[in-house]
């Protein structure tokens, strides 16, 4: 009876210290501040807009349109480090990638932009 009792004890501190974690860590913490320093010295700025569209996509219409899709982390990712051409005013020009080698970095921009 004793050895019962206690395992219980120890299974509910357990489960209140699984709960304490999920309050204390949101499950999804952005960096907005450090995102927003990337895009400004990778010069994304200069084409992008987080509400409108400049000669890039606003990053709230490019988090709308990968909002149901399950490859969005890899395809922006893709799309921010690997250099690429792209369509302005009827012209093909370099499109820009991240100023860092950084994978936290850059992942924690990606998911930025995916959360506008
Ligand atoms: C010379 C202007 C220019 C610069 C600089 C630029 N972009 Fe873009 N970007 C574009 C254009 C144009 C497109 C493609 C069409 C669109 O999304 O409007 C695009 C597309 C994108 C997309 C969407 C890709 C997709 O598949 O829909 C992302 C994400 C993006 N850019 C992020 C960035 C980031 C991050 C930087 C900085 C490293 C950057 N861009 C720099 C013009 C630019």
């Amino acid at each position: 009876m004793k050895s019962i009792m206690t395992r219980n004890k120890i299974g509910v501190a357990g489960t209140l210290v699984v709960i304490a974690c999920f309050l204390s860590v949101p499950a999804y913490a952005v960096d907005a501040a450090d995102a927003q320093e990337l895009l400004e010295k990778s010069k994304c700025l200069k084409c992008h807009d987080v509400e409108k569209t400049k000669k890039g996509k606003a990053y709230k219409k490019i988090a709308a349109d990968y909002k149901s899709n399950p490859n969005a982390v890899a395809a922006i990712t893709k799309h921010v480090t690997e250099p690429s051409q792209v369509k302005i005013e009827g012209e093909m020009v370099d499109h820009g990638v991240v100023k860092t080698r950084d994978k936290a970095r850059i992942q924690n921009l990606v998911e930025w932009i995916l959360s506008r």
